[in-house]
């Protein structure tokens, strides 16, 4: 089975910053110290109303980071102007709501299949590699493929929030699509990646779905580092992603 990267979601770090106002903690160091700690790319979503990361925060990342940034963002002109502006390693749709508070679902690609495939073609000219966040539904994956993503995203909250409330029926059979719809997902010949909620507690059965190229993990990440520090929480959940998947590869722990 192949590694699975990890990337690391720094919007948080953001979040605190700006409870303030001021310029700590920033951003641009917690993802320097995510590449020592081990991460394989940062994630950082510039949502439209800028209430975490900011314009300043992707290109100071874009300047100074030699990680590839996963761009998160909406399906809108502005953020593809941007994007288009910084070509970023790889560009994330995500959908967006104001009133929310995180990406609460995945994207609905089934009914904007038109709309989808004209916005993400100049992403994908400018080379940026492009995913879609999606839920584990066959209908949204062929949809996703007919587009031409090459990549997709499966949101994993449903599974982790059914974990943290003892819902275990709930996870099983949440984990059990998951399972079911990267292995179709990747039939089709997509990447897959996850992520979504995810925490020591619930991360390795979904590190051990064979299909799953990448993970993408913040909110705990950055809550953990207040503990434990963020090198500390980054350097136990890739243990535990590699604890995963060899187990799941039959090699055992040594
Ligand atoms: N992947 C995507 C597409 C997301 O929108 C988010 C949250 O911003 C994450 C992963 C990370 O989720 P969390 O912060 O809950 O680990």
């Amino acid at each position: 089975m192949t590694r699975l990267r990890l990337g690391v979601n720094i919007d948080h770090v953001a979040t605190v910053r700006n409870a303030r106002g001021g310029a700590t903690p920033d951003p641009v160091r917690a993802a320097k110290m995510a590449e020592i700690a081990g991460a394989d790319g940062i994630t950082a979503h510039l949502r439209e109303d800028r209430r975490h990361i900011t314009d300043g925060d992707i290109d100071g990342l874009m300047e100074n980071l030699s990680l590839p940034l996963n761009f998160e963002m909406a399906a809108t002109a502005e953020m593809q102007a941007i994007a288009l502006r910084h070509r970023p390693h790889a560009v994330c749709i995500v959908p967006e709501k104001r009133e929310e508070r995180t990406t609460e679902g995945g994207l609905e690609v089934a009914r904007e299949e038109n709309s989808l495939a004209g916005f993400i073609a100049p992403l994908r000219d400018a080379g940026c590699r492009v995913s879609i966040f999606i839920a584990a539904d066959q209908r949204q994956i062929e949809a996703a493929h007919r587009i031409g993503a090459p990549v997709i995203e499966l949101h994993t909250g449903a599974y982790c929030d059914a974990h943290a409330e003892g819902r275990f029926d709930v996870r099983d059979a949440e984990l059990a699509k998951l399972q079911d719809m990267a292995a179709f997902a990747e039939d089709l010949g997509l990447e897959v990646h996850a992520g979504h909620g995810l925490t020591y507690d619930c991360v390795k059965p979904i590190a051990a779905i064979p299909q799953l190229v990448e993970l993408n993990i913040g909110h705990f990440l950055v809550g953990e580092a207040i503990f434990s520090g963020l090198d500390s929480a980054i350097r136990r959940m890739r243990g535990l992603m590699d604890e995963a998947r060899q187990e799941a590869s039959g090699q055992g722990v040594a």
